[in-house]
């Protein structure tokens, strides 16, 4: 049974586990927690991401962002980030949704799956009509899933693709 969670205390080591295994940069999916310590990780990372999650000690410029895991069933197999609304920044860049999928899950579904929970979870935070995305043009995969799940590519640049879902 799949399933979207987001971030918390009460699953933080297998948070924690997942996170520090990302690395720092794929496919332009960051992850600034790429090796973190399990302490830095409980006693920083989680507290802050919650706070980011309620608008709070947000850098600036920065709009309200929530982390979510997707478990099927207690393991965790990937993970999504939501910005709750668009700003310039985020209009012309990653717009509203990232998501990564652990490396031994992948080509099973769940991106595209975990993907389709996101969206519904989505409609009651994002205020815009569309979702806005971005993929490197390299990313076929990624490109799959965003189409998969009613996207239409609305530009391109040199590298990226800009796609959008409808609500
Ligand atoms: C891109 C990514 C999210 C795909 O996750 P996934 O769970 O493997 O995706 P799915 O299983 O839902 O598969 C989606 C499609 O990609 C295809 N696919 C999966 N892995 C692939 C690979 N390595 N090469 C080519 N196609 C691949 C699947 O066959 C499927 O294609 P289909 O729609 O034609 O059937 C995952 O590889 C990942 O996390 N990559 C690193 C971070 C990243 O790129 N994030 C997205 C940034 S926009």
């Amino acid at each position: 049974m799949l399933a979207l969670k987001r971030i918390n205390y009460e699953d933080k080591e297998k948070q924690y586990l997942f996170v520090k295994d990302i690395p720092y940069d794929e496919n332009g999916f960051i992850n600034e927690y790429s090796g973190i310590s399990k302490e830095e990780f409980e006693s920083k990372a989680i507290p802050t991401l919650i706070a980011h999650e309620k608008g709070e000690c947000l850098p600036e410029g920065y709009v309200p962002e929530t982390y979510y895991f997707l478990w099927d069933g207690d393991t965790i197999v990937a993970q999504f980030r939501l910005r709750h609304y668009l700003c310039e920044s985020l209009v012309n860049g990653a717009g509203h949704i990232g998501y990564y999928v652990g490396k031994k899950f992948r080509g099973r579904g769940y991106a595209t799956k975990g993907l389709a929970l996101l969206l519904q979870e989505a409609k009651s935070i994002v205020p815009e009509d569309e979702y806005y995305l971005r993929v490197n043009k390299d990313n076929t995969a990624s490109l799959s899933v965003m189409l998969k799940n009613g996207g239409y590519i609305h530009h391109e640049d040199d590298s990226k693709i800009y796609v959008r879902i409808k609500k």
